[in-house]
């Protein structure tokens, strides 16, 4: 399925949803971000890690490569694989360690193998002034969360 996003403001109301679609306990989820420079990916993560409750700053995990938060609904780490060559650098990053919370995870293209083992992936794809979402559930429960939003787009569709 796919949702349009006309604006930055769109973007941001699609993560609320996908937030709130998440089950309350997100430990060991992993959704990937993938689309081109600029295509909206940090901005789809940092809403999300705002509607799931965290108030400050959301940092880029360009240089750091994870970001993490520790949040009463749970722990977030936001990922980004920009810098990252090989697989191999995934066990640096202690990939494995962050399963007790909801990986983000920008630029997973750089290490192929991480598809296997993902819940959901977003494709943000630049489409005129705005953006795509394209959903993809990987697992059997990210492709029902999938399903979810897409019910949920379908109703609120028919409300407006
Ligand atoms: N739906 C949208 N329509 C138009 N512009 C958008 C939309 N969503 C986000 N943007 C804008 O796109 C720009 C780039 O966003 P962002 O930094 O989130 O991209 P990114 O995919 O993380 O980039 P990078 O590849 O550098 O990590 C921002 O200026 C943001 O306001
Ligand atoms: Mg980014």
């Amino acid at each position: 399925m796919s949702v349009w996003l006309a604006d930055e403001a769109a973007t941001i109301e699609f993560a609320a949803m996908l937030s709130e679609a998440l089950p309350a306990d997100h430990a060991g989820w992993t959704v990937l971000l993938e689309g081109e420079l600029g295509a909206g990916k940090s901005t789809l993560a940092r809403a999300v890690i705002r509607s799931l409750g965290h108030a400050g700053t959301v940092p880029s995990p360009t240089y750091t490569l994870v970001e993490p938060y520790e949040l009463p609904s749970g722990n977030i780490y936001h990922i980004d694989l920009y810098r990252v060559t090989e697989a191999e650098e995934l066990r640096y990053l202690g990939w494995n360690e962050l399963d007790d919370g909801l990986r983000l995870v920008e630029w997973p293209d750089r290490a192929p193998t991480l598809a296997e083992h993902a819940d959901l992936q977003i494709t943000l794809v630049y489409e005129g002034a705005g953006r795509r979402a394209e959903l993809t559930g990987i697992s059997d429960r990210g492709a029902e969360l999938a399903g979810r939003i897409e019910h949920g787009q379908q109703l609120s569709q028919k409300i407006n």
